[in-house]
């Protein structure tokens, strides 16, 4: 498929598609943004109805005026298109809720909640290649944290071992609280089978939260894929800047009575009937019980703003359009000697989404991020992604080639700053020619190492720093020279 055969030709609706930045040869060229995981772009139809909704700014807690009236309907359409997303219609069964900053605040928040349901079941399954924002909340709040194990042999494992998943659910009978799983790595981008999880979960007494952070920009996701309840998600959290909507909150669909007959995580204003100086009373009304305080509310509009176009769109189409992109990357990059891509890289057995994490022989994955950089005006991340066990885990057969125990408990020893990999990922916005050049200057790179190498010297913490070629950030932008431009008549006050 052609871009114009995309969805929509879509690039020209992001803002900053077109951002140009300089070289080290001197050229200002579009940069190639394929860091898409870490985060997205902005959809700029979203952010103008969020900025258009400031012209009725107001509280979501006032009620009588226009403006309140306005912004509360704004908001109440934010969650609902929430779970027309994930394909619930039954506001008596499910609820969206807004919570702080990004799926990590709505993972602690569920870890919390869960443990205190039912502390009788302490233990919590957590796969091995979860994100530390859905393994490091659990280990807080559980009595245990065990690691489900994944299918096949470093460095090319593959999802989620559901056989495995089964013996640990049947070791620890009627302890196991609930499972913890990604529903797309951000390491790999590898799929888990969520609702075959859940089965397995619910004929086990557990529940199933699943981390959608990285799967939700790239792939339809229901609440259940056939709509029997044995396969239902019990919690689903996503974030709103992996999905084209900076600046939004995070958000968790959960059903509703996993948090009725508890008292609310958070509390403060906008969720109580009635307070006097030695009690208070919750209300009952969801989602507002569970949204403690004056959220984000233009965040949360554009978030729904977002999740409306994706719907208009189709999200299967949007997946095809970028599994074409991801086989062409996948197939290329393991095609060339020397790069070594991690996790299964055939998609036909382990499906995956836009996320490619790779190394090349003999050179520091901060070295090829720089390069790419500062040559190619490609755009990736390096490291561990927040995901240690993970990462350890695929490196598993390089830590063993140097003689460094990958299942040691101590966690500095093990991946020290240039034991990592290279990322690069896709969103709507990606396209063939990012992709040519990543390759460009992989190859590049390749055939030229102790050119490139010469330029650089490595600090502390692995990172790498070209030796003549600087450029400030503040030179590309600063909040303060944008304001000086915007409000040249308010001059700084003397006193
Ligand atoms: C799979 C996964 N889970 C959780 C997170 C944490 O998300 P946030 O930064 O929105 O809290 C990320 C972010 O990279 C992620 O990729």
């Amino acid at each position: 498929m052609s871009d114009s055969t995309r969805p929509v030709n879509l690039k020209k609706h992001f803002i900053a598609f077109d951002t140009c930045y300089p070289l080290v040869n001197g050229r200002l060229t579009r940069r190639h943004y394929l860091d898409s995981a870490a985060s997205t772009l902005a959809l700029r139809c979203a952010r103008q109805v969020a900025d258009e909704l400031l012209a009725h700014y107001a509280n979501t807690h006032s009620q009588a005026h226009f403006s309140a009236r306005i912004v509360n309907h704004a908001y109440d359409w934010s969650h609902r298109q929430v779970l027309n997303f994930v394909g619930s219609t039954d506001t008596e069964r499910h609820l969206a809720c807004f919570s702080g900053t990004g799926s990590t605040a709505s993972l602690n928040r569920l870890a919390r909640i869960l443990a205190a349901q039912r502390p009788e079941r302490g233990i919590v399954l957590a796969s091995l290649m979860e994100h530390h924002s859905n393994d490091l909340p659990h280990r807080k709040y559980a009595g245990q944290v065990i690691h489900i194990p994944l299918m096949g042999t470093a460095p090319i494992s593959g999802a989620v071992d559901l056989a495995a998943l089964e013996r640990l659910l049947k070791q620890y009978a009627g302890r196991v609280n609930y499972i913890a799983v990604s529903a797309a790595s951000n390491v790999t981008g590898i799929v888990n089978p969520v609702h075959d999880i859940a089965a397995l979960a619910h004929a086990h007494g557990a529940w199933v939260v699943v981390d959608a952070s990285q799967f939700v920009a790239h792939a339809p996701l229901a609440i259940s894929d056939t709509g029997a309840a044995e396969r239902e998600l019990d919690a689903i959290v996503f974030s709103g800047h992996k999905l084209y909507a900076p600046g939004s909150p995070g958000v968790m669909v959960v059903r509703r009575a996993l948090l009725e007959g508890q008292e609310p995580d958070e509390l403060g204003g906008g969720m109580v009937d009635e307070v006097s100086v030695s009690d208070y009373r919750v209300t009952d009304r969801f989602p507002d019980r569970e949204e403690a305080g004056t959220p984000n509310i233009p965040g949360a509009v554009q978030l729904g703003a977002v999740l409306n176009v994706l719907q208009r769109m189709g999200m299967k189409a949007v997946h095809a359009a970028e599994q074409r992109l991801l086989r062409r990357l996948l197939a290329e990059l393991t095609a060339i000697p020397g790069v070594r891509v991690y996790g299964d890289p055939d998609p036909e057995r382990t499906p995956r989404l836009g996320v490619v994490s790779f190394n090349l022989a003999g050179l520091e994955h901060g070295l090829v991020a720089a390069v790419l950089n500062d040559y190619h005006n490609v755009a990736v991340r390096n490291g561990c992604f927040c995901a240690h066990p993970y990462v350890r885990e695929l490196l598993k057969p390089e830590l063993w080639e140097l003689e460094i125990d990958p299942d040691a408990d101590d966690a500095d020893a093990l991946i020290e700053p240039w034991r990592g990999m290279v990322r690069a990922s896709l969103g709507l916005y990606s396209t063939d020619e990012d992709i040519d050049a990543l390759l460009t200057g992989i190859r590049e790179l390749q055939a030229h190492p102790e050119k490139y190498r010469v330029q650089y010297r490595m600090d502390r913490n692995g990172h790498f720093h070209h030796q003549t070629f600087k450029v400030s950030p503040e030179s590309l932008f600063d909040p303060e020279a944008v304001l000086n431009r915007l409000c040249p008549d308010v001059k700084p006050s003397l006193n």
